[in-house]
C-alpha cells in the first residue's frame, strides 16, 4: 500500500478502466478510509452508495454528460449527504458526544459546551425549533466532499485509479436511480477501477501563486 504522500504524488483523474472488478474488500478499504473523516461538530453526514450494476452505471453515464468511463469502472461510488445529520436531534447527540468523550474544547466552542452541561440550558436546547435543513445544504456539502477525497487517495494507494465526477446534469434523476430517501442529496460521483494507463500530472499552482502572502521565515 502507498503511504499517504504517495498518494498524493501519484493520483490522477483517470478516465479509462480495464475490465477487471474491484474485490470487496478493497471496496470496504475505501469505504473505511471515508468513514473515518474528520466533520465539522463530528456530523458525518457522508453517505454513499456503492454501483457495480451495468444497467445501473449506464444510466450514470447518461445523467453525467455521456461520459463512458462511469459504465467502463468497475465500481461507482455515488457520494450523497445525509441532511438530517444536521437536525436538532442529531445537533444535540453531537454536543452530548462531545462531553461523554471529554474532548478537550477551547474558547467558545469550551463555554458553549460547558453550558449545554447545564440541565436548564440543555432543555432551552432541546425546545428550540428544528432546523431548516435546506440551510444546511453548504456543510454538508463540504463534509462529503473531505470524506470523499480520502476514499479518493484510499484507492489510489490500493493501486486503483479513481476519478471524480461532478457534472452531474440531472441529481433527482439519480436520487430516483438509487432510490435515496428525501433528506438525501446527491453530491458526487466517484469512478474506481484498475487503470488502462496513467496520464502525467496536470499543471498545479506553484507554492507562490497559492501563497497569500510570503511563507514566515522558519525559525
Ligand atoms: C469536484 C470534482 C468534479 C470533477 N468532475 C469531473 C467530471 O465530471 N469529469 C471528469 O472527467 N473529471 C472531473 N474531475 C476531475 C478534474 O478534471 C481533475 O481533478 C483536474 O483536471 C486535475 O487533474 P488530476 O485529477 O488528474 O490531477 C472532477 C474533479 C473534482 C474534484
Amino acid at each position: 500500500m502507498l503511504s499517504v504522500e504517495e498518494a498524493i504524488q501519484q493520483r490522477r483523474s483517470i478516465r479509462g478502466f480495464k475490465p477487471d472488478p474491484v474485490s470487496q474488500e478493497m471496496i470496504l478499504q475505501m469505504l473505511e478510509a471515508a468513514r473515518l473523516a474528520p466533520s465539522g461538530s463530528n456530523r458525518q453526514p457522508w453517505r454513499f452508495v456503492v454501483v457495480t450494476d451495468a444497467e445501473e452505471k449506464k444510466r450514470l453515464r447518461q445523467i453525467c454528460l455521456d461520459q463512458a468511463f462511469i459504465e467502463e469502472a468497475a465500481v461507482v461510488f455515488v457520494a450523497c449527504a445525509d441532511l438530517s445529520a444536521y437536525s436538532k436531534e442529531a445537533g444535540l447527540r453531537r454536543s452530548q458526544e462531545f462531553i461523554d468523550f471529554r474532548v478537550e474544547l477551547s474558547g467558545g466552542f469550551a463555554k458553549a459546551l460547558e453550558r449545554f452541561a447545564d440541565p436548564e440550558v440543555r432543555k432551552l436546547a432541546e425546545s428550540a425549533p428544528e432546523t431548516d435543513l435546506r440551510t444546511v445544504i453548504a456543510p454538508a456539502t463540504t463534509n462529503t466532499y473531505i470524506a470523499t477525497e480520502h476514499l479518493v487517495l484510499m484507492a489510489t494507494a490500493l493501486g486503483l485509479g479513481s476519478c471524480w465526477v461532478g457534472a452531474i446534469t440531472d441529481y433527482e434523476a439519480v436520487k430516483t436511480l438509487l432510490g435515496l430517501p428525501e433528506n438525501v442529496v446527491v453530491i458526487a460521483l466517484v469512478t474506481v477501477g484498475y487503470s488502462k494507463s496513467v496520464p502525467p500530472p496536470r499543471p498545479r499552482l506553484s507554492l507562490e501563486e497559492i501563497l497569500l502572502r510570503p511563507l514566515p521565515s522558519a525559525t
